[in-house]
Formats: C-alpha cells, structure tokens, sequence
C-alpha cells in the first residue's frame, strides 16, 4: 500500500518498487514455506554419509520433501502458523526454506517467479477485495497442491 501510495493511479511498478515490497514478501514466503507449490527435488548422494541414524550410500537417489523441511520447529517454532515475520532480517538459515531447492542447481526462474507473484500480489491487494466462490475448497496434492474446482474467486473492484 506504502508503494501504491506513492504513485499516480496510471504509474506502473518498477524494478525499484519490487525491490522494496519487502513485507508482500515475507507473506508471499511464508506461502511458499506452507505450501510449496514443488513438493521437492531430487539429488543423488556424491559419497557415503549418515542422517538422522540412516546410513545413505554413495549413488543413492534422494528425495528432498520441502513441504517437510519447511515445519522444523527448530527453525521455524509452531510451524503450522502463519507468521510472515519469520523472514524479517536475515530470515531463516540457508537450506532450511527450499520452496526453490538450493545449491548450483536452485530453480533458475525463481527470482522471475518474484516478480510475477509480487506485481500479481500488488494489483489484487490495490485494485479488488475479493471472495472465495467456494469457501472451503479441497486442495488436492497430485503431485502439486492444486484446488479440486479451480478457486473461483469474486472480485470487487475498490471504489476509485
Ligand atoms: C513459484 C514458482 C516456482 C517454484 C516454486 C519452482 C521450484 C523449483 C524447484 C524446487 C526446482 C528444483 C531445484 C533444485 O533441485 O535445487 C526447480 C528447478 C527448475 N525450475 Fe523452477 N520453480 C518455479 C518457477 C520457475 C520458473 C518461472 C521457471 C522458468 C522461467 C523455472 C525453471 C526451472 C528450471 C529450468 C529448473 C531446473 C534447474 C536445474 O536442474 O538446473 N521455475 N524449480
């Protein structure tokens, strides 16, 4: 809002603006910490290690869930609520929030996906208050989470 207001109506965003959303992040973040829209990545073991008490061999495949990594109460306390704040500062660890995997091979279109969701974030909060068509809708998880009646939503523009 702090963005909006410091624009004319017709201005568009710019690099600057995105730059500064910093709290549309946190909350965008802390979606993507509940519901990572990838359930994960995969990775195979370049030497023999142990986790967790397991013994992993070298050339093991290995499946990353981040849906998992992100509940660590360790990391991130009463993980099943949320809390924006939680990426204020420096935010969590590396390698503990992993909506994007990490390492060389990280999601290259991930600060592309920023862009899309923080412009797509800035022109729904602006521009429409808006309602769940169907209040309880299923999510089903196939492998991505994916709304069972494709989230109708009602839209109202503001008043100008
Ligand atoms: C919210 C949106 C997105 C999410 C959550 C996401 C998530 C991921 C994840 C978890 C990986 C695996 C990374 C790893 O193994 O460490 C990945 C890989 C990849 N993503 Fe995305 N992604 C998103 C958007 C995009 C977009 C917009 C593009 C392209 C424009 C893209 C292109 C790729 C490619 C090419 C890889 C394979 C990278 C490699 O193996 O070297 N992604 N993504």
């Amino acid at each position: 809002m702090g963005i909006a207001e410091s624009k004319e109506p017709e201005d568009l965003l710019n690099w600057e603006d995105i730059k500064k959303m910093k709290y549309s992040w946190n909350v965008a973040n802390e979606v993507l910490r509940l519901r990572p829209p990838s359930f994960g990545t995969f990775r195979e073991a370049i030497t023999d290690f142990t986790y967790a008490g397991y013994m992993i061999p070298k050339g093991w495949k290995l499946h990353l869930i981040a849906q998992t990594t992100h509940k660590n109460p360790e990391y991130f306390p009463n993980p099943e609520t949320f809390d924006p704040s939680r990426f204020e500062g420096n935010g969590p660890p590396p390698f503990t929030f992993v909506p994007f995997g990490g390492g060389p091979r990280m999601c290259p279109g991930n600060e592309y996906a920023r862009l899309v969701m923080l412009v797509f974030m800035h022109n729904m909060v602006t521009k429409f208050r808006w309602k769940k068509v169907i209040p309880n809708e299923k999510v089903v998880i196939d492998p991505l989470p994916r709304p069972t009646q494709g989230l109708p939503v009602h839209l109202h523009p503001h008043k100008p």
